[in-house]
């Protein structure tokens, strides 16, 4: 077979190997390949080496690209973002100048519940073309590949609408999306002083809806105090299983009030944020061999304490890193700045900071079977970086590092 693509001419080609998390010593351990080539055929990788690409690869057809001995890696993999949403929430930002906290303007009326206005009012339509363009600036960034949350709906009109443009950007962009039903993520006002109210709409309205029409592969929940507690997640968690829904948590974010455990109980495939987690919220992660998604983007902009990633390494459980973007902890959708910080505050060596946006991000979103690392059969989704090693782009700061991306075989940076 020849390829429609060959990459030649790779001074390094870093990638985790495999389909299934990895943690512990393992999660600092890349497959390098100096002076390396990459064949594709179609939408896969046929073909890994060192060397000269061999000469049946290609044929007059087959177009080359040389990375001019930069770094190769596997397309990077958001495993936690709140994709769609109305306006933006820079008023915000004054307050939080003055000391104004995160839950203190959520009280207020603000934060999440300011975002869930403008998405309501926000036409199907308009919202898609937005997203699309967050899409292509990941793109161009290296992110080939991503989680995408509701929750600024809240209701089940806009949680539907939400999560419907999901799927249109899954189906017209090619993108792999993974949605997420995070109806859990504020109590609306609608159902002021009723939590357990908002809980039973959750789970007898919504989620049989968003069940009926396939929209979300995941349920996810806000456990957080003041928000939803431990029994809440437990409860929509259990619910959302019954439709298919795999579990996921926003968990111990501010404080721990047992969303690991609740993580544990239910086989979450993720628990994200994690900043307040002790020792024994890392231990029941690992017993349930959920992956841990540290959200470090979120840690700089709110200038909260960044996750123990070293104690959940240490631990063995696998640890991925998302940009969380959204409107009011991370506006960032560059998850370039998720391995910086990734490695200058969770003091993660390049190598697991590498692991944590492929090969374990993929797992957190059940994905890795086909993406995430660079191997014959797996999808070829690549970045082609304008460095030569893997230090320098976790080194590299604050302009964007990117040359080339190919998404499932096709060059589309
Ligand atoms: O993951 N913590 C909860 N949810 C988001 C923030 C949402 C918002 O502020 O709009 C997060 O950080
Ligand atoms: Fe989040």
């Amino acid at each position: 077979m020849t390829a429609d693509i060959v990459i030649t001419n790779i001074g390094q080609l870093l990638t985790a190997q495999g389909d299934k998390a990895v943690g512990g010593a393992r999660q600092n351990e890349l497959l390098t390949l100096n002076d390396a080539y990459i064949a594709v055929y179609d939408e896969r990788i046929i073909a890994v080496g060192e060397g000269r690409a061999p000469e049946e690869l290609m044929d007059e057809y087959t177009a080359e690209i040389d990375a001019k001995g930069r770094l190769v890696t596997a397309g990077l993999v958001d495993c936690h973002t709140h994709l769609t949403f109305g306006g933006w929430r820079e008023d915000e930002l004054k307050k939080k100048l003055l000391g104004v906290g995160y839950m203190d303007i959520l009280k207020e009326g603000g934060g999440i519940l300011s975002t869930v206005r403008s998405t309501r009012q926000m036409g199907e339509q308009e919202m898609f073309e937005r997203a699309e363009g967050f899409l292509s600036e990941m793109l161009a960034h290296g992110t080939t590949s991503l989680e995408a949350k509701s929750g600024y709906g809240l209701d089940l009109d806009t949680e539907l609408k939400q999560l419907r443009v999901h799927r249109m950007l899954k189906e017209q962009t090619g993108i792999d999306i993974a949605s997420t039903y995070l109806g859990a993520h504020a109590v609306p006002t609608s159902f002021l002083n009723n939590k357990e109210g908002y809980v039973s709409y959750i789970c007898e309205v919504v989620l049989p809806e968003v069940a009926k029409e396939g929209l979300a592969e995941f349920c996810d929940v806000f456990c957080e105090q003041g928000v939803f507690d431990a029994a809440d997640a437990r409860r929509i968690l259990a619910e959302a299983k019954k439709f298919g829904l795999k579990a996921k948590l926003h968990s111990d974010e501010i404080h721990d009030i047992g969303g690991t455990a609740v993580a544990e109980e239910v086989g979450a495939v993720s628990a994200d944020h994690l900043t307040a987690t002790t020792e024994e919220g890392i231990m029941r992660l690992k017993h349930s061999g959920t992956v841990a998604t540290l959200l470090p983007c979120t840690s700089f902009y709110l200038n909260k304490s960044y996750a123990d990633a070293r104690a959940f390494i240490a631990a063995e459980v696998p640890v991925a890193l998302g940009s969380d973007f959204n409107p009011g902890s991370s506006p960032n959708l560059n998850l370039q700045l998720a391995m910086n910080l990734g490695c200058l505050r969770l003091k993660m060596t390049p190598y697991e900071v590498l692991t944590a946006v492929t090969l374990n991000a993929a797992a957190a979103i059940n994905m890795a079977d086909r993406i995430g690392t660079i191997e014959v059969d797996k999808q070829a989704d690549l970045v082609i970086w304008d460095v030569m090693n893997l230090n320098e782009l976790v080194y590299r700061y604050g302009t964007n590092r990117v040359d080339t991306v190919i998404k499932k075989g096709k060059v589309v940076v």
